[in-house]
């Protein structure tokens, strides 16, 4: 006679894996991290951004007083979650990612009505926006590498996001590099800039409001 428990009570092997795997924001790391390794001028960073990065765009964005928000670059979410919970019961937040792994990560992990994703390119910003009927944004917020994309491509995205911006409308961008400003300045003028030195690594944080 066999000696092994029945087979219902013996522990999968797929449950033991996901047992082993880290949860939460250490495996959102983990995700990051592999993106980062899968490419890092497109992701930029090999962490996340910090707790005190995310508040600082939530203020300087003024999420709270937002209808609409876009957000360039979600990542694995952090920064998303923390746009969500700022943000009013009714307002919406469309989110786009370029990475498709990010972007099935956000999808089986974020499950909010108010968020809407897009797998695409920031340059497509108008063209998303207009396919999810989402009126002007009032606040962008973009965590995406001016510095290493082709120069063309980041003019036509400073250009998308002047295009979209209604008068008030807040365009907040968190770099380690300035390269953003020159890609902005003919199209919103000066920005506002703060270091957030709590982060890995600093960034520093451009502000613009549009008018
Ligand atoms: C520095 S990470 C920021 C991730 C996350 N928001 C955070 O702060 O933790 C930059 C993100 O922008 C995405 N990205 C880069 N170029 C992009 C583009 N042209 N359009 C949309 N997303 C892009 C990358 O795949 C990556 O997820």
């Amino acid at each position: 006679m066999s000696m092994n428990p029945p087979r219902a009570a013996r522990p999968s092997r797929s449950a033991a894996i996901a047992r082993a795997l880290p949860t939460g924001p250490l495996r959102d790391s983990a995700e990051f991290l592999r993106g980062f390794v899968r490419s890092p001028a497109q992701v930029g960073s090999v962490v996340p951004s910090s707790r005190r990065l995310e508040q600082r765009l939530v203020r300087s964005a003024a999420i709270a007083q937002a209808a609409t928000v876009v957000e360039l670059g979600p990542g694995t979410g952090g920064t998303t979650a923390a746009l969500l919970r700022a943000m009013q019961p009714d307002a919406r937040l469309l989110a786009i990612e370029l990475d498709a792994r990010f972007h099935r990560h956000l999808s089986g992990n974020l499950n909010d009505p108010r968020l809407s994703l897009e797998l695409g390119g920031a340059q497509q910003l108008e063209e998303f926006l207009e396919r999810r009927r989402l009126p002007p944004p009032d606040a962008i917020v973009s965590g995406i590498p001016f510095s290493t994309m082709p120069p063309e491509v980041s003019d036509r995205i400073a250009a998308a996001v002047a295009r979209v911006l209604p008068h008030g409308g807040r365009f907040v961008a968190y770099q380690v590099r300035a390269h953003v400003a020159d890609f902005m300045r003919p199209y919103l003028g000066a920005p506002r800039m703060e270091w957030e030195m709590v982060n890995v690594p600093p960034v520093r944080v451009f502000t613009w409001t549009k008018g």
